[in-house]
């Protein structure tokens, strides 16, 4: 191998990792593996001097750990905590055969015979997918040397969960994509059942690290360090895991396979020259299944110390899977926040942890006390895991990272399948990236966040459809005349005639998305909205709406729901109406904006306080999908004051090669 003389310089379990990957669809790269070993040589230079590896011993794990050392400490671990449970297809990872509709999802008998047709026009047009096979969780998302990378967990071999490396692809604008070869595949005895999900962090010298979780069988879960194996490589094609690795064990009070996916650090307020990072776990003593953050302190990402507490615990929540931790601006001067950003003034944090229970991605805003090591939410009724969603479809997972670039917080979540696995595994990929959404504090109502895609999807906007000043009566539908619908971006702003409003005095109060009839459950001032997907004659659909109703004081709340149980003929795949109310404030009129991309809806109401996702599989709507206005309310006439469609270009996401890589940066 051209760079051989480098390896000799560093211990022998060092390796890149991509020269072991083979990964057959990824052509091999030309140009930009003759790196600047110097550079290597200096990086793990200044990790093995940085930290000054001191044996705490209020740590539990401090510098290299050998399989024989982790072997005793386990066994301790194991006698304290018999009957491990393995994550993976049996606990949901797949979320095929886990659950009620198992069954169903596996897919043995009588599943809906799909045509190559429908399967094939199931993938996305401007949706970050791999080229192939199962993806999930987002990994390490980092905007370095003018690219965007996104990493991805990745099973090379099948469209179903297993054998789970880094995937990853880089882009110049967050949109187009550019597949590069995996960056790390489980070589290592510490993440040999699979390289789990990690984060990046961006230290103060430009330089990268990445801490990620080391599946090192299917019940031991430990923390591991890859740092870039070229930092003058913008495309990061390869990573190098440190000889120190495992970094980080589970303290002996949890469970070895309840600790994983840890955060991105953040510089610690009290003390500049350590880093502070969040790992996500449960408590199960005594009937409290609660989920936890732990904060562990470290001064060069080897080794590490347990800080007393945890930053934060929500009974009854059960694990928390990819925590994630940030701070926002309340006082909307700025769009987003560096991480390291301290709590104080025109500053709070939000808490992110995506249950593993429940498969949604819950957060909360609220104050950051670092010196105690404590974070208390602004409303405790509407605590982490209990209250707020990032989306109220399928979205689970997720993770933030700071674009230096753009000065924006972006949000990347995974949406898997609503199919069966026998319908993924014929179609060959399993599961989306969502649209990359900035994330910001809404100082209009202070409670919430706001989502919306990155500005640059609408760099993707060709023909553009006007309907604005549509009327549709009780009960009506109106076709909307494009010629086709399965790429596009609806924007609408509704107005609800006040008379019936004001009539309604007695409108559903209790009403819940999920568990009304969805577009067919007709109220006074409710369902109405847009139904995508469909076919002319509205045998398949899908409803995006609207229902206002009044709570028990009188006052109006307004649900935003999404109802998939119309969109396909097929029975094996998973339909459901989801939604919760979102705030409106006086005087706003209801608006959304609704990404459709063949098989993904992605809707945001009220300049993105809710976000729904929807993966929906049509039988007659695909190839010929349709847009109508409906509006099912009994009373209300709705006017569209304004109703805008985008047709959408596809993006075209290329294979990594030279002649690619000068595509994507033109
Ligand atoms: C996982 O690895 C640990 C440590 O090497 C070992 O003690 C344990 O028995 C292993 N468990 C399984 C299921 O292989
Ligand atoms: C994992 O890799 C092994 C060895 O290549 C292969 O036999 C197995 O089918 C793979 N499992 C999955 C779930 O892809
Ligand atoms: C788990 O919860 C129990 C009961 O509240 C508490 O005593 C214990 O310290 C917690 N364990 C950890 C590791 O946080
Ligand atoms: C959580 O559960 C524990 C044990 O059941 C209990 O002692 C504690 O008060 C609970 N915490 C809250 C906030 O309810
Ligand atoms: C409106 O409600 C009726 C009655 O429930 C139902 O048959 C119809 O399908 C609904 N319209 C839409 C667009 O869902």
């Amino acid at each position: 191998m051209a760079d051989a003389t480098s390896y000799a310089l560093l211990p022998t379990s060092v390796r890149t990792t991509t020269e072991s990957s083979g990964d057959s669809s990824l052509p091999a790269s030309g140009g930009f593996f003759f790196l600047s070993f110097a550079v290597v040589l200096i990086t793990a230079v200044a990790f093995a001097l940085g930290g000054g590896f001191v044996k705490d011993a209020a740590s539990h794990v401090v510098g290299a750990i050998s399989e024989t050392d982790l072997d005793g400490e386990l066994q301790n671990l194991h006698s304290l905590h018999p009957d491990p449970v393995s994550r993976g297809p049996v606990l949901g990872v797949s979320e095929k055969a886990s659950g009620g509709s198992a069954s169903l999802l596996l897919g043995g008998h009588g599943g809906y015979p799909w045509t190559n047709d429908m399967l094939h026009w199931q993938r996305t047009g401007f949706h970050f997918q791999p080229p192939r096979n199962w993806m999930n969780d987002p990994n390490g998302p980092v905007f370095y040397k003018g690219w965007y990378h996104l990493f991805y967990q990745y099973n090379r071999d099948a469209a179903v969960w297993g054998n789970i490396t880094w995937g990853h692809a880089a882009s110049r604008d967050l949109v187009h994509w550019l597949h590069l070869p995996v960056a790390m595949v489980p070589d290592q005895w510490y993440d040999a059942n699979g390289v789990w999900t990690g984060s990046a962090t961006v230290l103060p010298d430009g330089g990268l690290v990445m801490v990620y979780t080391g599946s090192a069988n299917s019940t031991v879960q430990v923390q591991c360090v890859a740092v870039p194996a070229d930092p003058n490589d913008a495309l990061l094609l390869h990573w190098r895991k440190h000889p120190s690795n495992p970094v980080l064990l589970p303290p002996p009070s949890v469970l070895p396979h309840d600790f994983r996916d840890p955060t991105t650090a953040w510089v610690d307020p009290s003390d500049p020259s350590a880093y502070l990072l969040a790992i996500g776990s449960k408590n199960d003593t005594g009937d409290r299944h609660a989920g936890v953050a732990y904060v562990y302190s470290t001064r060069d990402f080897l080794s590490y110390r347990l800080l007393p507490g945890a930053l934060h615990t929500v009974n009854g929540t059960g694990m928390w899977e990819c925590v994630d931790f940030f701070p926002v601006s309340v006082d909307g001067a700025r769009i987003g926040l560096d991480t390291s950003e301290r709590a104080g003034d025109g500053v709070k944090h939000v808490l992110k942890a995506s249950l593993d229970d429940d498969r949604h991605d819950y957060y909360a805003i609220g104050t950051y006390v670092a010196e105690e090591n404590r974070w208390v939410p602004d409303d405790g009724e509407m605590d982490v895991g209990v209250g707020l969603r990032y989306d109220w479809g399928k979205f689970y997972a997720a993770k933030t990272f700071y674009d230096q670039n753009k000065k924006r917080r972006v949000l990347w979540g995974w949406v898997g399948e609503a199919d069966s696995e026998r319908a993924d595994v014929s179609k060959g990929w399993a599961s989306l990236m969502s649209i990359p959404r900035t994330v910001g504090f809404d100082t209009k109502t202070g409670r919430n966040l706001v989502f919306w895609p990155v500005e640059e999807v609408e760099f993707l906007r060709t023909t553009r459809y006007d309907f604005s000043g549509v009327t549709v009566e009780p009960g009506s539908i109106v076709p909307l005349s494009m010629p086709t619908a399965a790429q596009v971006d609806i924007e609408a702003q509704f107005e609800l005639d006040s008379a019936a409003v004001d009539a309604a005095v007695d409108a559903e109060i209790g009403y819940n998305c999920r568990t009304s009839d969805g577009a067919a459950g007709r109220g006074l001032l409710g369902p109405f909205g847009l139904l995508v997907l469909a076919d002319s004659v509205l045998s398949e659909r899908t409803a995006a709406y609207f229902y206002v109703s009044r709570s028990a004081d009188g006052t109006l709340r307004t649900h935003f729901c999404q109802d998939e149980t119309r969109s396909s003929h097929a029975s094996d795949t998973v339909k459901r109406v989801v939604g919760y109310t979102v705030p409106v404030l006086d005087g706003e009129t209801l608006s959304v904006r609704i990404l459709v991309d063949h098989s993904i809806v992605e809707s945001f109401a009220q300049g993105g306080r809710s976000a729904i996702t929807s993966r929906v599989y049509p039988t007659q709507a695909f190839n010929r999908a349709k847009v109508f206005l409906f509006n099912n309310a009994t009373s209300a006439h709705v006017k569209a004051k304004s109703l805008r469609i985008w047709e959408m270009d596809s993006t075209f996401n290329h294979y990594y090669r030279q002649e690619a890589v000068q595509i994507c940066s033109n």
